[in-house]
């Protein structure tokens, strides 16, 4: 399916950019669970590895995967990427503050601007497909990430899937989260709002698969789940 892009430097501004690091953690309950376990589950797959090479796709906004990662890992090294430079330079701030950024370089555009060739250990893309309009280019999204990887390296992919509108029990249940984090009944209708129109979720966790087969991974295993939102790592198929 093709569908009409969107300009993530316009979608993810500097007022998004500036409330992002609180408004995530009300939007997926469990966004510190999600990437303190995407760290386990990379640490896992990469085992003691002294000097991996992170591809971090959409790092913007907090830097968190690189915090979680270096927590485990504190040898490893990271390339982010992000198209939004107001999101870049909230992350940047928050690595600086870690004394992260001197084993961070952070790449203003997208993963299509870095060399074509297998030089990571590992990837991450969290929070990022269900922004990419269409089937096509979430394809060619995988597939850019897909080739700088070796065979058998490991993709943590993290992110809404299911047509939010076909779901309005979870739609529920996610205005009463935000209602309990504080937000008055016109807020949840923004946010309501928001979400119904503002993105474009594979519509099922089969679809999610498919897209990473198609995008040149294994079809991926589960590790956690939040409403709408699923965290899966995959490994890249052989080439
Ligand atoms: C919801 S934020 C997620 C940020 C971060 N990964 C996290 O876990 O908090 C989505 C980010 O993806 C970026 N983004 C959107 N489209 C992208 C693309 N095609 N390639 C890389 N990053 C993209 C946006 O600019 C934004 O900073």
């Amino acid at each position: 399916m093709t569908a009409p892009p969107v300009d993530p430097a316009a979608k993810f501004d500097a007022s998004r950019a500036a409330e992002y690091a609180v408004q995530s953690r009300i939007a997926l309950a469990g966004y510190d669970a999600c990437h303190e376990l995407t760290a386990c589950v990379l640490a896992a797959s990469l085992g003691e590895r002294a000097a991996a090479r992170i591809l971090v796709v959409g790092v913007g906004g907090t830097g968190q995967e690189i915090i979680s990662l270096s927590t485990l890992r504190p040898s490893w090294r990271f390339v982010g990427v992000d198209p939004a430079p107001a999101m870049l330079q909230a992350a940047a701030g928050n690595l600086q503050a870690q004394g992260l950024l001197e084993r961070t370089e952070l790449v203003e555009g997208s993963v299509d601007d870095l060399p074509d060739e297998a030089s990571f250990d590992a990837a991450t893309l969290i929070g990022v497909l269900h922004h990419v309009p269409g089937d096509e280019a979430k394809q060619r999204l995988l597939a850019s990430i897909a080739r700088r990887l070796p065979s058998g390296a490991p993709l943590v992919l993290a992110g809404n899937h299911y047509r939010y509108a076909e779901q309005p029990f979870l739609l529920d249940v996610w205005a009463e989260r935000w209602r309990q984090q504080g937000a008055t009944a016109q807020e949840v209708q923004a946010k309501l709002g928001k979400i119904l129109q503002g993105a474009d979720p594979p519509a099922s966790e089969e679809a999610v698969k498919q897209l990473l087969e198609q995008g040149g991974f294994e079809p991926g295993q589960r590790f956690f789940q939040s409403l709408f939102w699923g965290a899966w790592v995959a490994h890249r198929s052989a080439i």
